[in-house]
C-alpha cells in the first residue's frame, strides 16, 4: 500500500535510504488525495476564526505577509499572479485530510505535525527557503516547479518578513503534476513556484528541540513538585562572619534540594504527556447532550469508535497518554486501547471489556472520542 507513494520502496527501504537523508520524488505517489481542496474551499477555510492562515504576496524581491483569519473581501482585490494563501492544521478542519495523514502511519504519530495546504496562482510561492523538519509535498490541482539544493549555506535575507535564502543555488528541478509526491529532509533548500493555479499539500513532521524539551520538563517538575520540610538549625553557634554561607548550612540546603531530582519514571511520564499534548489553540467540544453510559456502550458496539481529529493518543510500555494526560489502565483494557491508539478507531462489534468502555466514556464526555457515524 505504501510502495507507490514511496516510489516503489517499502517503508523500511525509504526510512533507511531517504528519511532525514535525501529527497525522494514519487510520480503519481498519492493521486487519490490530489483533489482534497481547491482555491474556493481553501479560501472558505481561511475565513474560519480557528484557522491558522497566511497570505503572502511578492513584488519582485519584495515579500509581504498578512496573517488570518481573513474576510472574503481580502481575496477580491488580489492580483492575477504572484501570491499564495497557506492554511495550517487542515487535518483539524477536514476529515479527509486526517485520512491523508493516515497514509504516513509507518512513521510514529509523535513525529507528525500537521497538514498545511497552499493555493497559488501562476508565479506564487513562498520563495527559496528551508524547513527545519521533514516534509512530504503533495501536488494537488495544477502544476508547480520545484527547485532543490543540498547547499550548506542557509543564510537568510536580513529583515524579510519570512525565511528567504540569501543565495539559493538550485541543483535539481522537477515539475510536479497532480498526485506527485516529493519528500524533503530537514534543512534542505527548496523553492516551489506555481506554473498554473496550484494547490500544494504539505504533510509536515515535528521534532522537539533539546532546549524546548528541557524547558518544558522543568515546568513539569515544578507542577509536580512535592518537597517537604523547612530549613532548621537548632544547633546554631554564634558567628563572626555573618555573611558566610557555612558548610553546615549548605549541607542542609543541599539535602532539601535533592528532593528536586527526578526519576526515570517521572521523565517517561513527562515524555508521554508532552508528546501527546495538542497545540495550544486546540479546543475539544464535549457532546451537547451526552448519551448515558449504557447507550454509549451500545453505540460503540454497533457503530465503532473513533478518535476526534485533534486527539493525540500515544502509549509506551507502562501507560497510555491521551491529550497530555497519563491514563492508568487495568491490564484487561490495555491491548484493546493500544489497538485503538494505533488505528485511531475501533471497528463495530469489537469485544470491549467493561474497564475500557468506562475509559472511552470519560473520553467521549470530554470530546476526545466519538462513536463512528452509521
Ligand atoms: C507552499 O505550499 O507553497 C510551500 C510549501 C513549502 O515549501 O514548504
Ligand atoms: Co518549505
Amino acid at each position: 500500500m505504501h510502495k507507490k507513494m514511496l516510489n516503489g520502496l517499502s517503508p523500511a527501504q525509504f526510512l533507511r535510504r531517504h528519511w532525514q537523508k535525501k529527497p525522494l520524488l514519487a510520480r503519481a505517489g498519492l493521486p487519490e488525495f490530489a483533489d482534497l481542496l481547491n482555491r474556493k474551499r481553501l479560501i472558505e477555510l481561511a475565513l474560519l476564526p480557528e484557522a491558522e492562515s497566511r497570505l503572502i504576496t511578492r513584488k519582485g524581491r519584495q515579500w509581504t505577509v498578512h496573517h488570518g483569519p481573513f474576510r472574503r473581501q481580502d481575496f477580491a482585490k488580489l492580483p492575477d499572479r504572484d501570491w499564495t494563501l497557506l492554511v495550517q492544521g487542515v487535518d483539524l478542519l477536514l476529515p479527509r485530510a486526517r485520512e491523508l495523514l493516515g497514509r504516513f502511519d509507518f512513521i510514529p504519530y509523535a513525529r507528525l505535525d500537521d497538514l498545511m495546504v497552499s493555493y497559488a496562482p501562476q508565479g506564487g510561492g513562498v520563495g527559496p527557503h528551508f524547513d527545519s523538519y521533514d516534509v512530504f509535498l503533495l501536488q494537488g490541482e495544477g502544476r508547480r516547479r520545484w527547485q532543490i539544493s543540498s547547499q550548506r549555506d542557509l543564510t537568510l535575507v536580513d529583515g524579510a518578513p519570512l525565511k528567504i535564502l540569501r543565495d539559493f543555488k538550485p541543483a535539481r528541478e522537477w515539475t510536479l503534476d497532480a498526485g506527485d509526491l516529493l519528500y524533503l529532509p530537514p534543512r534542505y533548500a527548496h523553492d516551489g513556484v506555481a506554473l498554473s493555479d496550484c494547490i500544494t499539500l504539505s504533510v509536515g513532521f515535528r521534532a522537539p528541540s533539546a532546549q524546548d524539551l528541557c524547558a518544558r520538563f522543568l515546568d513539569f517538575m515544578q507542577d509536580n513538585l512535592d518537597a517537604s520540610g523547612l530549613y532548621a538549625d537548632p544547633g546554631l553557634k554564634p558567628t563572626r562572619q555573618p555573611a558566610r554561607i557555612a558548610p553546615q548550612m549548605a549541607k542542609g540546603l543541599l539535602k532539601m534540594l535533592a528532593q528536586a531530582r527526578s526519576s526515570r519514571s517521572d521523565m517517561l511520564r513527562f515524555i508521554g504527556e508532552d508528546l501527546s499534548t495538542p497545540k495550544s489553540q486546540v479546543v475539544f467540544e464535549p457532546p451537547r447532550r451526552a448519551m448515558t453510559l449504557p447507550a454509549f456502550s451500545k453505540a460503540i458496539r454497533q457503530r465503532g469508535l473513533q478518535l476526534s481529529a485533534a486527539s493525540i493518543l500515544l502509549y509506551d510500555d507502562k501507560a497510555l497518554y491521551m491529550n497530555g494526560e497519563r491514563c492508568e489502565l487495568p491490564a484487561a483494557a490495555r491491548p484493546l486501547l493500544r489497538r485503538f491508539a494505533d488505528h485511531r478507531m475501533l471497528t463495530p462489534a469489537s469485544a470491549i471489556p467493561t474497564a475500557a468502555t468506562e475509559v472511552f466514556y470519560d473520553w467521549y464526555r470530554a470530546g476526545f472520542v466519538t462513536p463512528s457515524s452509521d
